[in-house]
């Protein structure tokens, strides 16, 4: 695992969307992971202007949302569906619906749905760049301290402090979902390459238990360091002291 500081969000969400912008460029059946939350709106930003710079066919990109809410449909402002759309997939046409994949808030049956997710990923996967955020807690996807390394795509219980950070989203916190859909820590780890992002003061002690090499349950983030291929890119705030 390597951690670079690119000084600022700016420079690390341009550098991680010219990284997309090349994967698609090679290869026109890219299959990306992607990500949802606040550290990403600058890169989902960079890489529409540098799709529309090029114009670029996205038609055969296959994405992958590693989370959504349960109880939010896709038409829900604070759904993970709404999120993509207004930030990618209405932004620079033409991605492929049938190929843009997140799990189905709404659908009756969590667990089947989770199982449905996770079968779709193992037929058309494995994904070729996984983008991440990280938790104040360290989590990755909804995936919170104490999930499972060997977790695939699941229903989960959201953390005090995870309701807590996203309740920003929703007029009240009362109206934060309590439970998601999310590829589990294995689901992640079947990534090719992965990018994991994180930006500002809060998210520098999660940052600093990564670096600290420590593989555990109890900062889920932990895992990457079993895998082969994984880069972690923070501004200054974020950066470890020690690294
Ligand atoms: P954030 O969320 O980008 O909104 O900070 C990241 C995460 O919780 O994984």
């Amino acid at each position: 695992m390597k951690i670079t500081n690119l000084g600022t969000k700016e420079r690390a969400s341009f550098y991680v969307a010219t990284e997309l912008y090349k994967q698609i460029l090679h290869k026109k059946e890219s299959k990306l992971g992607l990500a949802t939350g606040g550290t990403m709106i600058e890169m989902y930003q960079a890489l529409v202007t540098l799709l529309a710079k090029n114009q670029l066919d996205v038609s055969h990109v296959e994405t992958f949302n590693l989370d959504e809410y349960i109880g939010l449909d896709a038409e829900h402002p604070a759904s993970y569906h709404q999120y993509m759309n207004n930030i990618l997939f209405n932004e620079y046409r033409g991605f492929d619906p049938q190929k843009c994949h997140l799990p189905n808030g709404v659908a009756e049956n969590p667990e089947c749905e989770a199982e449905r997710y996770e079968t779709l990923l193992d037929e058309k996967g494995p994904v070729d760049i996984q983008i991440l955020g990280i938790g104040q807690n360290g989590h990755i996807g909804f995936n919170e301290p104490g999930t499972p390394f060997e977790s695939v795509t699941h229903r989960v219980d959201l953390t005090e402090s995870t309701i807590e950070a996203n309740s920003r989203y929703f007029d009240d916190k009362t109206d934060v979902p309590k439970q998601a859909i999310s590829m589990g820590l294995r689901s992640i780890m079947k990534a090719k390459r992965i990018i994991l992002l994180a930006f500002g003061p809060h998210k520098k002690e999660a940052i600093t238990q990564l670096a600290a090499g420590h593989i555990t349950t109890d900062v889920p983030a932990t895992i990457l360091h079993l895998h082969p291929n994984v880069e972690v890119y923070v501004d200054d705030a974020a950066m470890p002291d020690i690294v």
